[in-house]
C-alpha cells in the first residue's frame, strides 16, 4: 500500500491534556503524516482535535466561550503540545483559567495577544459545522474570506479589522450628528478611512478569490464537484459613493455602502450551492475550499498547515473518500476522526483509539 509522505510544514509530535473537556490527564505521541482517531459516539474524538486547535491556535473551532474546555468540575484546562515546523521546533502551552483571561506560552516564552499563535502554527480545520461557510447568510461567507486572505495575503492581514474598526466608528459619528451632538464635518476622517481601508479590504478579497479559485476548481473536480467557482460581487468603495449616501446614511445611522455587505456566492455546476447543493455536495465544496487553501499554503516558505478534518468522512461516498485521501498526500500532517478504523479507504500512518476519557496509540 502507498505510504503518506509527509511534507514539511507543521507537525504535532506530542500532546498533554490536563482537565480538558472529556480527558482529566492524556499524553500522547502523534506519528506520521496521516494520523487516524477512532472511536464510537461521544468518546471524545471532537475533544481531541479541538484540544489540538487550542494548542496550535488558541481557541476552539467549535465554541468562543473557554470555560466550555474545561472540564466539568475543575477549575481550569491546559494544553501542551511539541510540534515541529519549519523554521525549528515549537512547544506551545495554552492555560484557560475559569474567570481568568487565557495564557500562551510558544518555547517558554509568554505571548502578549494569544492570537500571536494563529500565524506560527498553522492550522486549517474542518467540522461539520462549517458547512454554514456555504448554507449561512452572506456574512458567514465574508468573514470565511476574510480569515482566509489574512493567511493567504498575510502582508493584508490586518485589513478586515482595521475596516471594521473604521467602520465602527463612522457609524458612531453618524449616529451622533444624528442625535444632534455632532456635526457633519466630524465625519471627514472617518469617510476618508472608510473609503481608503475598503477599497484595500476589496481589493485583497479579490486578490484572495484570485489564488483561491483555481485551486478550488480543480479540487473540487478531484472530488466530484465539476465546475466549483466562488464569485465576490462588490461595489467598488470611494469616497465619492460615500458621499452620495450620506443623506440615507445619516438616517438610518449606517454606512450602507462597502466591503461589509458585499456577497461572495460559491457555485458548482452552474449552481448556487447555498440554495441548491445538496448537503453531500456543500460539504465537498467546504470541504475543497479547505483543501485548495492548503495546498497553497504548501507551496509557502512557511509549509503545509496542520489539517484537522474532524467527521469529514460521514456522508461522502467511497469514491468521494478515496479521492480526498489521495489530495491528502501531497500536503502536510492531516488528523482526521472517524467512529471505526476502518472508515479511511487507505492505509493510516497512525490509528488512535479513543475511548471515554483516554485515548492510545494502537
Ligand atoms: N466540559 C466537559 N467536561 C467533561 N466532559 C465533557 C465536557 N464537554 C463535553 N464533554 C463530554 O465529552 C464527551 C466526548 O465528546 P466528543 O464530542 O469529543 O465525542 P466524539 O467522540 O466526537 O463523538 P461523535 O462521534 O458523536 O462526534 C461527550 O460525552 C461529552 O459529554
Ligand atoms: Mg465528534
Amino acid at each position: 500500500m502507498e505510504c503518506f509522505v509527509l511534507r514539511r510544514g507543521l507537525t504535532v509530535r506530542e500532546i498533554t491534556l490536563r482537565d480538558f473537556r472529556s480527558y482529566e490527564r492524556l499524553e500522547l505521541e502523534l506519528e506520521g503524516g496521516l494520523v487516524l482517531v477512532a472511536g464510537p459516539n461521544g468518546a471524545g474524538k471532537t475533544n481531541l482535535v479541538e484540544a489540538v486547535h487550542v494548542g496550535t491556535q488558541a481557541f476552539s473551532p467549535r465554541t468562543r466561550a473557554d470555560a466550555q474546555l474545561i472540564r466539568f468540575g475543575c477549575d481550569g484546562a491546559r494544553v501542551a503540545l511539541r510540534a515541529e515546523r519549519r523554521g525549528g521546533n515549537a512547544a506551545v502551552e495554552v492555560t484557560i483559567i475559569r474567570g481568568e483571561s487565557k495564557r500562551a506560552r510558544l518555547n517558554g516564552a509568554p505571548l502578549t495577544a494569544t492570537d500571536e499563535l494563529r500565524s506560527e502554527l498553522p492550522t486549517l480545520v474542518f467540522t461539520p459545522d462549517r458547512l454554514v461557510v456555504i448554507k449561512g447568510g452572506p456574512a458567514v461567507r465574508r468573514a470565511y474570506v476574510d480569515r482566509t486572505l489574512t493567511r493567504l495575503l498575510p502582508t493584508r492581514a490586518n485589513l478586515p479589522r482595521t475596516y471594521g474598526e473604521a467602520l465602527g466608528q463612522r457609524n458612531a459619528c453618524l449616529r451622533k450628528i444624528g442625535l444632534g451632538f455632532s456635526s457633519k464635518e466630524a465625519l471627514a476622517p472617518w469617510n476618508e478611512q472608510v473609503a481608503t481601508l475598503g477599497s484595500s479590504l476589496q481589493a485583497a478579497r479579490v486578490r484572495s478569490i484570485e489564488l483561491l479559485s483555481p485551486r478550488f476548481a480543480d479540487v473540487g473536480e478531484a472530488l466530484g464537484l465539476p465546475d466549483c467557482k466562488l464569485e465576490y460581487s462588490a461595489e467598488p468603495l470611494t469616497l465619492e459613493s460615500l458621499e452620495r449616501r450620506l443623506a440615507r446614511d445619516l438616517e438610518r445611522g449606517t454606512t450602507s455602502a462597502g466591503p461589509h455587505l458585499d456577497e461572495v456566492v460559491v457555485l458548482a455546476k452552474g449552481r448556487e450551492l447555498r440554495s441548491f447543493g445538496s448537503q453531500g455536495e456543500q460539504r465537498t465544496a467546504v470541504l475543497a475550499l479547505l483543501l485548495a487553501e492548503a495546498e497553497l499554503l504548501t507551496e509557502r516558505d512557511t509549509g503545509a498547515p496542520l489539517l484537522l478534518l474532524d467527521d469529514v468522512l460521514s456522508e461522502l461516498d467511497a469514491g468521494r473518500r478515496e479521492a480526498l485521501i489521495g489530495r491528502l498526500r501531497g500536503l502536510g500532517q492531516t488528523i482526521v476522526t472517524a467512529t471505526s478504523d476502518s472508515a479511511l479507504p487507505a492505509r493510516a500512518d497512525q490509528v488512535i483509539f479513543v475511548s471515554e476519557g483516554t485515548a492510545r496509540a494502537a
